[in-house]
């Protein structure tokens, strides 16, 4: 065992006998550097996030290269931001946890890169997060009372799941998408009603100005008794609306079709995960993801929950997209069952929950 080896095993050991927990945690596995300070899991003691949104924006979408690139160029001044908010600096640091997967390799790798070394410089245990349970984690920074077992909805760019939380690192997958991913669909619907990446927040202003009841989109699939939902085909019929109008020469309303649009999703999304709820006799049902900061969802998850007798939880706005706070809340909780990475830690883009 290496003396690296030998002190991060200890210090590891110290928090899980209930001792000071200050995760460092870094995020960068798609378009924004983030970290944050995060103590006992709970409480956010400094943040710091980069958004590459301006960098993406001409090319419609994530250009993975140019990711890279600009997470390389922020991770470090982005860790230091995060320090400085929590009035804190590296030696206040009691272990390093960095997202390890899903997302862009490039990306990734940048932010296990720069977690390793802050690690094994400063002599701290070193904690891989899967993304996706660290959206879930986002919850806790907003709800302190909140503990597993719940039922958790994860919709965003990349993922829809529904998942039983069963305890802090234990998941089982009850439902997912089958097709595209909530925000994926969201973010194609924008792109052909022409207003551009990130679709998801665009689409959702122009839907206020519309009426949810205009247009009806099918969505066979989602009517059977199953979990598992589909997203790509009221996105095509969305696409096909727009087309035959514009062939035909008829006003088509762009708000009208957002909102209808919207609806068809959220709806969806609603009605699965109260299922999902009720199908292993949760009480508690909670949001997560990007498309978790779309207000239509949260009110008619909400509205949903509250017909079945289930109490709703989504995280606060500022931890609903990427964001590093979530990934230090699970990183503690992963440290406290016993998880710890090595300095062989990799990225693994298509790391299943
Ligand atoms: O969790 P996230 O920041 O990144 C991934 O892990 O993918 O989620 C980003 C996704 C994008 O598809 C974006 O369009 C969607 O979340 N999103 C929204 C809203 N804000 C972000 N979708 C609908 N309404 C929103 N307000
Ligand atoms: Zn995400």
């Amino acid at each position: 065992m290496t003396a690296y080896d030998k002190a991060a095993r200890e210090r590891a050991l110290a928090i899980r006998q209930g001792g000071r927990s200050r995760v460092l945690a870094i995020e960068s596995s798609c378009d924004e550097t983030a970290a944050a300070v995060v103590e006992d899991g709970r409480r956010v003691l400094g943040t710091a996030v980069h958004t590459q949104i301006p960098l993406h924006q001409k090319y419609g979408g994530v250009v993975p290269e140019l990711a890279s690139r600009s997470h390389v160029e922020r991770v470090g001044p982005v860790v230091e931001r995060a320090l400085h908010n929590a009035g804190l600096s590296l030696p206040d640091m009691d272990a390093v946890a960095v997202t390890c997967g899903p997302g862009l390799v490039g990306a990734l790798l940048v932010g296990v890169s720069y977690a390793k070394a802050l690690a094994l410089a400063l002599n701290l245990p070193l904690v891989g997060v899967n993304h996706i349970a660290g959206h879930v984690a986002a919850n806790y920074l907003t709800f302190p009372e909140l503990a597993p077992p719940f039922v958790c909805l994860v919709a965003s760019g990349g993922h829809s799941h529904i998942l039983a939380v069963e305890d802090y690192v234990r998941f089982r997958l009850l439902g997912r998408t089958r097709d595209d991913a909530a925000g994926e669909a969201f973010d194609k619907a924008a792109r052909a009603l022409g207003l551009g990446y990130p679709g998801g927040p665009k689409l959702e202003a122009l839907a206020r100005e519309g009426d949810p009841f205009r247009y009806a989109f099918p969505a066979p699939f989602n009517r059977g008794p199953g979990l598992d939902m589909s997203f790509s085909g009221i996105k095509t019929a969305l696409v096909n609306l727009l087309h035959n109008g514009e062939q035909r020469g008829e006003e088509i309303s762009r708000a009208d079709l957002a909102a209808s649009f919207q609806k068809s999703v959220v709806d969806v999304l609603a009605d699965k995960s109260v299922r999902a709820a009720l199908s292993v006799g949760a009480k508690r049902l909670a949001l997560a993801g990007g498309v978790s900061a779309n207000r239509a969802l949260r009110e008619a998850m909400g509205e949903a929950a509250e017909r079945e007798g289930i109490a709703f939880y989504c995280p606060a706005f500022e931890y609903c997209t990427d964001n590093a706070a979530m990934i230090g809340s699970a990183g503690h909780y992963a440290l406290l069952a016993g998880q710890r990475s090595g300095l062989d830690l990799n990225a693994v883009p298509q790391l299943e929950i």
